[in-house]
């Protein structure tokens, strides 16, 4: 029995191994006992190995069921609660994946300066998976991708091409027409009760649709394609879905059952998504080779013409542009209508705020003109409305969770290779060590502060910091800047008749990104002598 004579190099381990080893050492075959011996010497073995690595604090075992469930909407909340127990730096597991919550300013400063890296990747081949998978078209986007020199090459193209500041001050039409008629729809609502997101949500979707499709897609004269308003639906169907835990890609062994029938449902919704996007394209290609004068000038190119213009390294293959795509219409359009609702609601709440708001929009821009992309720069109590907003109700408040591809540490701690990264950033702009009074809304703050939205102070980081920060910064502010800015320039806000200011809560809910747990139903009465002036045609800027 070659076997036994290797319990001795055991014996130094703990008396529950010895007591296997003597049931085990009564089993009557030899190879039966050579195989379980085997896995037991593996099982110590990388028992010893893990005890080696000195893991972050965190609950031990956090049931799968509670932890997704929690994953599922209160997240960001319950990881504080952690936080209380363990520490800013809370690790857990969660199926057979590694994770680890950041929650303190201090760390995220670590993790984006020193360690951002080793941290660059995304949880694609975790909890990510389905969404990598599907709607990143394998990866090929940017959101979900690992980070490579494809990737990085991804960014800087898009960057360059279509998010600076006078990439983007080239499609400020655009954003006039579509925001002119919102204006002109709010106002037709005639004072009576509405629901602001549903207003939010489609001005959202048509500036998104036309920065990325153009006119053709859409406008006065154009009917509506059939492709349009399947793209929207599609899109609709695809951030429900998004938001929602995949079981399969907790425990990558249930993934084959598919027991929410997730799986199906995302396969289906990529098969639409491609359908509709590879139109598009085709379309866009058609014009180009039969009107050669539309792409003449750069100012009536849009996004998807742009990002097939690329020759040379910049090039990019057709389902990247199609993942691209889909990457800004996600990235675009829940992010910034949700910055917009939450502020109207915070002003609604702080009429001093509102007040001062509207003075500041008086004074500077008057009551008989539209507010331009170019004021911006004069209205500084806007902006610090836009960043304290931010600030209070990050959208995404658990950033897009980052992976370390190998084993790496942190904050003294070693961390396991493939490690989903969250970075709390609602608990970092909420920490009274970092900010005073931080669960109030004031704006004043941020008048006088050096703290931008760029990811250059880490106790404020709304859109990430580092190499993957969000890379549609200007292009956000601008859409949030300009809708809330012309909303509070030209309508009084009072709540829903029969309501009062009181009744209007702050309570939030997180899907794939933090929402109002009740959306706002109020009123808008105009303030301007003449609204018009945002969407008659005589007054374009
Ligand atoms: C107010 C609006 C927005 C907010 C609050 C926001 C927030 C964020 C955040 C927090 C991230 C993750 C950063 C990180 O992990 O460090 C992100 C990533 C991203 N955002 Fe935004 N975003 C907004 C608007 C936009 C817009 C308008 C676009 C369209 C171009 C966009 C495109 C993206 C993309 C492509 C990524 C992924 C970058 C990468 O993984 O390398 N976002 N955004
Ligand atoms: C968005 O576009 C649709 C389709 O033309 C239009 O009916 C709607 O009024 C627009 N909505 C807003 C808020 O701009
Ligand atoms: C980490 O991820 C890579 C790529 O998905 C995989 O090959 C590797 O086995 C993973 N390692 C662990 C410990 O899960």
């Amino acid at each position: 029995m070659e076997t036994i004579s290797s319990i001795p190099s055991v014996d130094l381990v703990k008396h529950g191994a010895e007591e296997a080893m003597e049931i085990i050492t009564q089993m009557p075959t030899t190879w039966f006992t050579a195989i379980i011996v085997g896995i037991l010497v593996i099982l110590l073995v990388r028992r010893i190995f893990r005890k080696r690595l000195k893991l972050p604090p965190g609950p031990r075992n956090l049931p799968i069921i509670g932890a997704m469930l929690s994953l599922d909407k209160e997240m960001h909340k319950g990881l504080v609660e952690q936080a209380k127990k363990h520490g800013p730096l809370v690790y857990f597991r969660l199926g057979s994946h590694s994770m680890l919550a950041i929650q303190s300013a201090e760390i995220a400063e670590e993790l984006f300066k020193q360690k951002d890296g080793q941290f660059a990747s995304r949880a694609h081949s975790t909890i990510l998976f389905s969404l990598a998978k599907y709607f990143g078209f394998d990866s090929k986007n940017m959101g979900f991708a690992p980070y490579t020199q494809r990737l990085k090459q991804l960014r800087k193209v898009c960057t360059k091409e279509l998010l600076t500041i006078p990439k983007l001050s080239a499609t400020e039409y655009v954003r006039w027409e579509e925001q002119g008629e919102m204006i002109k729809e709010v106002e037709s609502l005639d004072g009576k009760d509405f629901e602001l997101r549903e207003v939010l949500h489609t001005v959202a979707m048509n500036v998104t649709c036309r920065m990325l499709f153009g006119k053709r897609y859409y406008g006065k004269n154009v009917a509506i394609t059939k492709e349009l308003t399947e793209f929207q639906e599609l899109m609709e169907d695809m951030i429900a879905i998004a938001g929602k835990p995949n079981v399969g890609d907790i425990i990558p062994w249930l993934r084959w059952l598919d027991l929410q029938g997730m799986t199906k449902q995302f396969k289906k919704l990529h098969d639409k998504q491609e359908h509709v996007l590879r139109n598009i394209l085709e379309d866009h290609k058609m014009a180009k080779k039969t009107s050669a004068n539309r792409l003449a000038s750069p100012a009536t190119m849009d996004f998807v013409d742009v990002l097939l213009s690329l020759r040379g390294e910049d090039q990019l293959p057709d389902d990247t542009i199609m993942a691209t795509v889909s990457d800004i219409m996600m990235g675009a359009t829940d992010s910034t209508l949700t910055v917009v609702q939450w502020a109207i609601i915070e002003l609604m709440r702080h009429p001093e705020s509102m007040a001062k708001l509207q003075k500041e929009l008086d004074d500077f821009v008057g009551k008989n003109r539209a507010l331009r992309e170019s004021d911006f720069s004069q209205i500084p109590y806007l902006m610090a409305v836009v960043k304290e907003t931010l600030r209070l109700h990050p959208p995404v408040p658990l950033l897009i969770p980052r992976m370390n591809e190998k084993q790496t540490t942190l904050h003294g701690y070693d961390i396991p290779e493939n490690t989903t990264v969250f970075v709390n950033v609602w608990a970092i702009s909420r920490d009274e060590s970092n900010w005073e009074k931080a669960d109030q809304f004031i704006p004043e703050r941020f008048l006088d502060s050096t703290v931008s939205v760029n990811g250059n102070d880490f106790k404020y980081t709304p859109f990430g910091a580092g190499r993957r920060q969000c890379v549609g910064i200007s292009m956000g502010l601008i859409m949030v800047d300009r809708t809330l800015g012309s909303l509070i320039h030209a309508f009084d806000w009072l709540p829903a008749s029969g309501k009062q200011v009181a009744d209007i809560d702050n309570e939030e809910t997180y899907s794939l990104v933090l929402e109002p747990k009740h959306p706002l139903v109020c009123r808008a009465v105009p303030r301007l002598p003449k609204v018009d002036v945002y969407y008659d045609p005589r007054y374009v800027p």
